[in-house]
């Protein structure tokens, strides 16, 4: 698996405003999309294109454009959610499948409750998305269940992750390619990543 931080000052700038405890959910949710838009350029950078002829005004002429398979985007339920039209704006023809996880917040092991998938899943891009990647665990399920299901070029953004969690999906899936804004620290005894910004899912819908 490869493992590519983001170094770009915009994506590090409008990470900074995601982290403080004073902005409010309307920002947090428009930072979050704008932060995956800009993460999705990167990531999608290898995208196949394909040549086709056209005519501009002046003559015809051979020029490239995306090919191949529809992409899919993945979010975790929920924090991923906020990322979803991020990437659409990019792609606006990609499909949505989602994946319901929740943590155990005594064992903080990965629960699902909800997934469905574009079919077929098996020749698609497959980008899955959760804002947080803390220990890993939900990362891993999302990804065991993509695969049980056919999916094989799969590609993991999250928007901040503890080095934890980058160890734990490196080792548990070294076949995927993960895209992460910014490694923190570390995580805390309850799970959350240090510094962090808290609950991505509560600061995204506004919810305690
Ligand atoms: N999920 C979050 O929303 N925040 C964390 O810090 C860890 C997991």
């Amino acid at each position: 698996m490869s493992v590519s931080y983001m170094t770009h000052p915009l994506i590090r700038h409008k990470i900074t405003l995601l982290r403080k405890e004073d902005t409010s959910t309307n920002e947090f949710r428009k930072l979050v999309e704008e932060i995956a838009m800009l993460m999705g350029y990167e990531a999608l950078s290898d995208l196949e294109t394909q040549d086709i002829t056209v005519k501009t005004p002046i003559e015809e002429s051979v020029q490239p454009v995306i090919s191949g398979k529809k992409l899919a985007v993945v979010p975790i339920l929920r924090a991923g959610l906020g990322m979803v039209n991020g990437i659409l704006a990019l792609v606006p023809s990609a499909r949505v499948g989602h994946i319901g996880l929740y943590r155990d917040p005594k064992t903080h092991e990965p629960h699902e409750y909800y997934c469905k998938l574009p079919d077929p899943i098996d020749q698609r891009q497959i980008v899955v998305v959760d804002p947080m990647l803390a220990t890993g665990g939900s990362a891993i399920a999302a990804v065991d269940f993509i695969k049980k299901h056919g999916g094989q070029k799969i590609k993991f953004m999250s928007i901040i992750a503890a080095p934890e969690g980058v160890d734990a999906l490196m080792k548990a899936h070294p076949d995927i390619q993960l895209y992460v804004g910014c490694l923190d620290r570390e995580l805390n005894e309850n799970a959350y990543i240090c510094p962090g910004l808290g609950d991505a899912g509560d600061r995204i819908f506004g919810t305690k």
